[in-house]
């Protein structure tokens, strides 16, 4: 069935990321086939989904999505108020991806790696005008190699603007992206919160740059 003859898929179901039997099938197929890169047995519940959605920079409006897996994000993105043409999500897994193409019509889906992401942004035209305001992101980062985090954390922050944020949660109990990445990268860190109901419990983190380097970049910009 496709997740739009669905019924229980209905995007507009509930009004808000609801969980559902069709998006945990899905889910669970795909970690049968790949758990490393599915990172998870299920989809994000809702008070994880709540709590990285309240972390959208005010008035935000380009977003990027990464590791989409079913759209439970994806559906509290465009619930806070992002347009479909301002949010790209980028899904690795051509079966997720197309699940999230069926989905979410309108919005811009690209079946590719996370590390590519400011690449995909711009050759989707979501970097003209402005750069991104945020990059929510779902993927296993305690699963990847510091290599890969740190490639991937690249592109999101080549793609964002001055204050644009990285959205990221983990099932950990500390930041996915290490002391000594976020000093390589020039990034600061802020614990977002807790959501003890999720399967597994997760906390959130918000990463943005130095404020030494947003200064130093505002400088430049006045010559
Ligand atoms: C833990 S799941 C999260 C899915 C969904 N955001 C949620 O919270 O339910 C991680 C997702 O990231 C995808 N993924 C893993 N590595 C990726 C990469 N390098 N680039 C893009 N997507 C990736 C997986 O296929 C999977 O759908």
């Amino acid at each position: 069935m496709s997740p739009r003859s669905d019924p229980s898929l209905n995007e507009h179901h509930g009004g808000e990321a609801a969980i559902d039997l069709h998006s945990i099938r899905t889910f669970l197929r795909q970690w049968v086939r790949d758990p490393v890169k599915t990172a998870s047995v299920t989809p994000s519940g809702r008070q994880l989904t709540r709590l990285m959605a309240a972390q959208l920079p005010r008035g935000c409006s380009r977003v990027v999505e990464v590791g989409g897996g079913t759209g439970v994000f994806t559906r509290a993105l465009l619930d806070a108020g992002v347009a479909r043409s301002q949010l790209l999500v980028v899904e690795i897994n051509p079966h997720l991806a197309d699940f999230l193409r069926d989905r979410f019509p309108g919005v811009a889906v690209a079946c590719a790696d996370a590390r590519h992401l400011d690449v995909l942004a711009e050759e989707r035209g979501l970097l003209t005008g402005g750069k991104l305001d945020a990059v929510v992101s779902g993927l296993g980062m305690l699963s990847m190699s510091s290599r890969m985090r740190c490639e991937i954390l690249r592109a999101a922050f080549a793609a964002l603007g001055d204050h644009g944020c990285f959205i990221q949660f983990t099932y950990g109990p500390f930041s996915p992206v290490r002391r000594r990445e976020r000093e390589e990268l020039g990034l600061r860190m802020r614990r977002a919160g807790f959501a003890p109901r999720n399967l597994p419990p997760a906390t959130v983190y918000v990463y943005q740059r130095l404020r030494s380097q947003q200064i130093a970049s505002v400088r430049q910009m006045r010559g």
